[in-house]
This record gives C-alpha cells, sequence and structure tokens, in this order.
C-alpha cells in the first residue's frame, strides 16, 4: 500500500478468508450486546477474561448508539469485491492502518464501520471506541467534556460521519479539534476508522489539509456506491 495516496481498494475477495470464523464472530458480538442491552447491564472489563471467551470492550459498548451493531455490515452489497479482504484482514487484526469507508447517505458505511471495528476488538482483544465525529467538535468547546485523551489512547477508533454537521465550512477550531485526534493517533501509530459522506478531494478541504495528509498516511478508502439502503415507503 502507498504511503502517499489512499489505494482505492486492494485486491481479493472475502471468498478467501474464512466465512466461518467471521460469521461467528459477528454473531457473538450481536448476541452479547443484544443480552446486555436487554438486562440494562454493561461489563465493566477491559481484560482478564480467559481466551476461550469472547472478549467485550465496554469502552465501545458504552460510546456505539443503540442502533448499530444489529446488522452484519460486511453483508453490504455494496463493498466493492476487492476491498474483500483486506476488510477481512484488517477485522482479524492480521493488517493495520488507517480505512476510510465513503460514500452516500444510506449506503450502510456506519454499519460496515461497526462491524468491522467490533471484530477486530474481538479478533486482537483491545478496546475501541465509536465516536460521532461533530459530537466530538461540540465536545471541545468550552464547558464541553472532551474526550480526546481517551480517543486518542484508545486501541481501535471509529470516527463517524467526519466532515458532516450539515455545514460547508468547518470554524477554525473545529479543524484544530480534529486535527489534535487525528495527529494524536497518527503520532502515537493507532489508525482510525472513517466514515465520510465526503469524496477525498471534499474531505480534504473540510477537514484542512494538515489533518487529511495524516488520515490518508497508510489509509485504504473505500467508496460504497448505490441507493440508500434505508427502508421506508415514499409518501
Ligand atoms: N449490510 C446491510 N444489510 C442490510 N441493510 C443495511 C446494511 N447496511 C445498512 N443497511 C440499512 O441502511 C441503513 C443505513 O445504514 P448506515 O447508517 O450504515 O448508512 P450510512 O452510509 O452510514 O448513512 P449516513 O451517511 O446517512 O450516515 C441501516 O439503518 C439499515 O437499515
Ligand atoms: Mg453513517
Amino acid at each position: 500500500m502507498s504511503d502517499d495516496t489512499p489505494s482505492s481498494a486492494s485486491v481479493g475477495s472475502f471468498s478467501d478468508a474464512p466465512r466461518g470464523t467471521r460469521e461467528v464472530a459477528g454473531a457473538r458480538i450481536g448476541e452479547i450486546l443484544a443480552t446486555m442491552r436487554s438486562n440494562g447491564a454493561l461489563p465493566s472489563i477491559e481484560s482478564g477474561i480467559p481466551s476461550d471467551q469472547p472478549f467485550v470492550s465496554s469502552a465501545w459498548v458504552q460510546s456505539l448508539p443503540r442502533r448499530f451493531g444489529h446488522l452484519d455490515g460486511f453483508s453490504n452489497p455494496y463493498i466493492p469485491d476487492n476491498a474483500r479482504l483486506l476488510l477481512s484482514q484488517w477485522a482479524a487484526g492480521q493488517v493495520s492502518g488507517n480505512i476510510l469507508i465513503l460514500g452516500l447517505p444510506g449506503t450502510g458505511k456506519t454499519e460496515l464501520a461497526v462491524s468491522l471495528v467490533a471484530r477486530r476488538i474481538e479478533s486482537i482483544r483491545k478496546g475501541g471506541m465509536f465516536l460521532d465525529a461533530t459530537e466530538f467538535v461540540a465536545q471541545m468547546r468550552p464547558g464541553g467534556i472532551p474526550r480526546l485523551t481517551e480517543a486518542v489512547g484508545v486501541t481501535e477508533l471509529l470516527l463517524d460521519d467526519l466532515g458532516g454537521g450539515g455545514r460547508s465550512q468547518m470554524s477554525e477550531f473545529e479543524i484544530e479539534a480534529l486535527f489534535r485526534l487525528i495527529n494524536g493517533r497518527w503520532s502515537q501509530e493507532r489508525h482510525i476508522v472513517v466514515t465520510s459522506n465526503l469524496g477525498v478531494e471534499e474531505l480534504k478541504v473540510r477537514i484542512g489539509e494538515r489533518s487529511y495528509d495524516r488520515l490518508r498516511h497508510n489509509a485504504t478508502a473505500i467508496t460504497l456506491v448505490g441507493d440508500s439502503l434505508r427502508g421506508g415507503s415514499h409518501v
């Protein structure tokens, strides 16, 4: 993979990967989340779980919005075939690097990113966090409760909807807040999974060159192309 530009995807297919293992891992995370949600109980352990039991990251479970994590994001029909092998290897902890999941609203970016990070957490048995990019920036404002240290320090970070928030431009403050996060992780050699409705060129303009340059370092960009998967009838 080039150090300079995000590759559009690597070659290969999920059929090369051990299917059973993947499905079992995904199902286990789903079951665990469902059970904990129905009990109203969340685990407070990040380590010390016997290796024959599934690993659960409490930081991940607590930060994951209720809507996500029930679907198998890997079943998304818009994943390019030549990206599937890389995604399965990344989820298994066999390769590292930033993953940028791009595409129009409703193409399943967040669900895919959640499945990807959830599987990796279980594979490598380390903690993770779901972070809404707009929320993060809002929290960095005076009076907010900054999650910067946590977000820089956690092993796996999903930064959702980067460059979103409805406005065409970010303020200098917002750009700087994101830079502190992206540069903090880059400095510590920790990768990020990012979702965004923007294309790479728009993303560069929106978040600024300095953040973009660190994001694209050792990154793979995957664009999901298709109609929105959100159900519902037109009225
Ligand atoms: N793999 C999938 N299989 C079936 N349905 C899916 C899948 N992925 C997503 N969907 C459907 O599409 C909806 C939108 O998915 P998701 O929130 O991941 O999209 P998104 O690309 O992140 O959208 P946005 O850019 O608006 O945040 C889901 O709530 C679900 O109904
Ligand atoms: Mg989304």
